[in-house]
């Protein structure tokens, strides 16, 4: 065990730095060779619910950076415009001083050539569209909607069929970051397991893992945590994290470190007092048999769902080892996919029909569920694609029962 808190030593310093505006400005040019049309993006608004903080829409801080509110983004294959709110003195008295396109620092801090205000959003609009016959947009979004009125003929493509291709494969800058957030997320899950024991209430499991990737220059959770004992653990997405967790149950710890925009994913299931029961030993074992069956397969050209996939190799592992308490196979309790994209999203935009290739960065996460046993297991790794097969970017974070028994008994 020596080998883990050492690697938790080494990361303490964790200050990555992030991604370059050189590399942010390469994807934009990389995007638009091939733009045969108007791409507008519309960037995350300040929310007005203060139980959230300002999460950027990913497609545009994956192509600028940007981590203000407000701002849209037009990009053709000659010009690339960024557009920025006006200040608004008496929102910036709340969340403070925002970049307005007529500071004399607004192209270098944008890292665009063209800055103008969201003022001159619909002329800009309506010069390059006359200029084309395609316009590329996200349109679920009714922004973009009020936008695309303006241009009835024009054929509206996805944006996001242009972009998953580039967003699926990550540069070794982005692979850093993944690296870095799963082991924070490494180092969280192995702090949870020294502070586990029986009376102690998920939050607070929550919190000890929350503040050691913080501590560890993470700035903030991937998705908010989920911590579910007993019944709870059967719950996929359980968040209320409030039930005091007791002996001889399962806790079940979905949660992961998101460091310089960058997310983990990673999923533990302990047992509360450091001892499986038989019972809930023998679905662990099944869960991680179905995981490793799935791990191994991991390669170029292999399909995430679909016939011959990775999912069908760990359910057909889930089917055919262990019954429920009325004799039936144990498939019908894997009520989730098995593996999704990973980058600045946790589900991050991809193509799931897409074979893999070397460079993504992908969950590998079977489960087995069964509430009326309130036993529910997750195992799940953060995983990049090689050419020759994989790396588990969470893998220093024991699977192996017995070990996972040890280090929660103290
Ligand atoms: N943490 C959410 C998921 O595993 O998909
Ligand atoms: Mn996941
Ligand atoms: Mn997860």
């Amino acid at each position: 065990m020596r080998s883990l808190w050492a690697l938790i030593l080494v990361l303490a310093p964790l200050h990555a730095g992030g991604i370059s505006g050189e590399e942010y400005r390469s994807r934009r040019a990389e995007l638009r060779k091939s733009l045969d049309g108007v791409m507008v993006l519309f960037g995350a608004n300040e929310p007005e619910d203060l139980h959230v903080s300002f999460f950027q829409d990913p497609n545009f801080l994956y192509l600028s950076g940007w981590r203000e509110p407000g701002a849209v983004m037009m990009l053709t294959r000659e010009e690339e415009i960024i557009f920025l709110p006006e200040r608004n003195f008496r929102e910036e008295n709340f969340t403070g001083r925002k970049l307005g396109a007529g500071d004399p620092d607004a192209r270098d801090k944008t890292g665009f050539d063209r800055v103008l205000p969201r003022s001159a959003l619909e002329a800009e609009f309506a010069r390059l569209a006359a200029r084309s016959e395609k316009i590329y947009s996200i349109p679920a979004d009714p922004r973009a909607g009020r936008l695309l009125a303006l241009a009835p003929l024009h054929e509206q493509r996805s944006a996001a069929a242009l972009l998953a291709p580039m967003r699926m494969i990550k540069s070794p800058a982005e692979i850093e970051l993944l690296s870095k957030a799963a082991e924070a997320s490494v180092a969280a899950h192995l702090a949870a397991w020294k502070r586990i024991r029986p009376g102690l209430y998920e939050y607070q499991i929550a919190a000890a893992m929350v503040d050691t990737y913080q501590e560890l220059g993470c700035e903030r959770s991937a998705y908010a945590p989920i911590v579910g004992s007993g019944p709870n653990s059967t719950i996929l997405h359980y968040m209320a994290n409030r039930r005091r967790m007791d002996s001889g149950e399962v806790l079940l710890m979905d949660v992961g470190a998101e460091c310089s925009d960058y997310a983990s994913d990673v999923t533990r299931t302990v047992p509360v007092n450091g001892r499986f029961t038989a019972r809930q030993r023998e679905i662990y074992n099944i869960v991680l048999g179905a995981q490793n069956a799935a791990l191994a397969a991991v390669k170029p050209g292999v399909k995430i769902r679909g016939d011959h996939s990775l999912y069908s190799i760990a359910y057909d592992y889930i089917n055919t080892h262990g019954k429920d308490l009325h004799g039936e196979p144990l498939g019908k309790y894997f009520t989730h996919g098995l593996s999704h994209h990973v980058g600045l999203d946790v589900h991050d935009l991809s193509d799931a029909n897409a074979p893999l290739k070397a460079g993504m960065v992908i969950t590998i996460e079977p489960g087995i569920y069964i509430p009326e046993e309130s036993i529910g297991v997750r195992i799940e790794d953060t995983v990049l694609v090689t050419e020759t097969g994989s790396r588990v970017l969470s893998g220093a974070l024991p699977r192996d029962p017995d070990e996972i028994e040890k280090l929660v008994r103290k």
